[in-house]
């Protein structure tokens, strides 16, 4: 497995559990040291206990040596990072190159490369040319094969998808490495997991088109909540309605402050940047960016407009949660680093509470990245209560659990009461009903705003 991050390792560690031998490879001398110590650097649940096994038994290691690793296997899968280029959008594929040449240098007997990144259609010939390149004694059916292996993994259930997947699919027209990954994939034969055969533009293609889908979902039931505000109709059961058509399904359809996180933006950009380049746009998924990013922006606005009606001199916010969604401690493109440096410009104080987050740091490089230092007008609060105490409205922007139970009469008595409104809960998460935030302003998504009439 080359690439120990997040793929290479939840994939490393789960194949690890399957009865397979695997090394996870990482040019990363520090990480693999402390991998090798047993501490992840990754928060993903489930993730610590797996690798201490796979660590047990010996079926998982991990090693800095590549040559070596690589001629010890007949698998070697591509996990690196392929992040957006930012000068023009599309998915940077130096490591994954980088990575196909030291194991082109590698090989020494049949193996089959595969690549687990999520790469741009065309990558796999690409990456069958290099190899041929890098290692012109090598012939392609005989000492190698390539193979499109897309993951679906999504952050904080990460082991549970892998161990039960909707599907695999693996993209190669050659019938020996169709053997191979046969094998590899035997485990989830019990469970009669569908594995989809194809060839390897199709298999990459799937991953962005199921991405692009799944993103083009959200950006849809974003809009409708958008209408369902302007109606009196309600985006919760709105969705359930459309789901219940087997057609629809109703996952994917819960309103948010827009999607976030390392997959959906990244491959919805690359997606569309591919497609134009290719004479085909996905104007479709144009759309969808456009909207997302626009999402985000409107949701401080909302939060602004509550406090401006209240006309404080010096509002106070406590934002419950800032990762991109529960259960992961990743900050990429989350709402909260829009909707946070919103509310700094217009003058507005901000107190963060995060499950995650209350205890360590690490967070700070990506707040900074976005001009959010630390200093009165930022502050973190240790607990929940502590965030809400006087705080002129409790924003939030994550579903942690820890949410989801809140005793709202509790809330209602610690937030501030400006004279004349009801202390605010904004709630972007549609997390409680809006028959049960008695004495609460409750503004929510795509759903009738509660109270905010009622002057005292
Ligand atoms: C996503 C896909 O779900 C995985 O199948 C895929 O393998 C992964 O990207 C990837 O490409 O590696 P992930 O980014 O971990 O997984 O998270 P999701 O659970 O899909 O959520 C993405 C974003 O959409 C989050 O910000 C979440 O809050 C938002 N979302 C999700 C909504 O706003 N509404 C929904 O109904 C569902």
């Amino acid at each position: 497995m080359i690439g120990a991050g997040y793929v290479g390792l939840v994939t490393g560690a789960c194949f690890a559990e399957f009865g397979f031998d695997v090394v996870c490879l990482d040019n990363d001398t520090t990480k693999i040291d402390k991998l090798n110590q047993g501490l992840i650097p990754i928060y993903e649940p489930g993730l610590d206990s797996l690798v201490a096994q796979g660590m047990k038994s010996k079926r998982l290691t991990f090693s800095t040596n590549l040559k070596e690793s690589v001629q010890a296997s007949n698998i070697v899968m591509i996990a690196v990072g392929t992040p957006t280029n930012i000068t023009d959008g599309h998915a940077d594929l130096g490591y994954v190159y980088q990575a196909v040449k030291d194991v082109a240098l590698a090989i020494d007997g049949y193996t089959v490369i595969v690549t687990k990144s999520t790469v741009p259609v065309g990558t796999g010939d690409e990456v069958v040319s290099l190899i041929k390149q890098t290692r012109p004694d090598l012939v392609e059916g005989v000492d190698f094969d390539v193979a499109s292996n897309p993951e679906f993994l999504r952050e904080g259930s990460a082991i549970t998808d892998f161990m039960r997947p909707d599907r695999v699919v693996v993209g190669t027209d050659s019938q020996k490495a169709r053997d191979v990954m046969q094998r590899l994939y035997r485990p989830l034969y019990l469970i009669e997991t569908p594995i989809l055969y194809t060839n390897k533009p199709t298999a990459e293609l799937i991953k962005y088109a199921a991405n692009g889908f799944l993103a083009l979902k959200i950006g849809f039931i974003n809009q409708m909540a958008d209408l369902c505000e302007k109606t009196g109709a309600d985006v919760q059961e709105l969705g359930k309605g459309m789901g219940l058509d087997n057609r629809i399904g109703r996952k994917f359809l819960n309103a948010s402050p827009g999607y976030g996180g390392s997959c959906f933006p990244k491959d919805t950009l690359a997606l569309s940047k591919t497609a134009r380049q290719l004479g085909a746009p996905c104007t479709i998924v144009d759309a969808v960016i456009e909207a997302n990013t626009a999402r985000k922006l409107k949701m401080a606005e909302r939060i602004l407009q509550r406090l401006r009606d209240r006309k404080l001199s010096k509002p106070r916010v406590a934002i419950l949660g800032i990762t991109f969604k529960p259960n992961t401690d990743d900050m990429r493109d989350a709402a909260s680093l829009v909707i946070i440096p919103e509310l700094l410009k217009h003058g507005v104080d901000v107190v963060i509470y995060d499950p995650l987050y209350y205890k360590n740091s690490d967070c700070l490089p990506h707040l900074a990245a976005q001009g959010i230092t630390w200093g009165s007008e930022v502050t973190f609060a240790s607990n929940r209560k502590e965030a809400t105490l006087d705080a002129d409205a409790a924003v939030i922007l994550t579903e942690w659990h820890e949410f989801r139970g809140i005793d709202l009469s509790e809330l209602q008595q610690s937030l501030a009461k400006p004279e004349g409104f009801l202390p605010l809960l904004i709630d972007l998460r549609n997390i409680y009903k809006t028959n049960e935030v008695d004495g609460l302003h409750y503004l929510s998504i795509g759903r009738s705003e509660v109270n905010n009439k009622i002057a005292i």
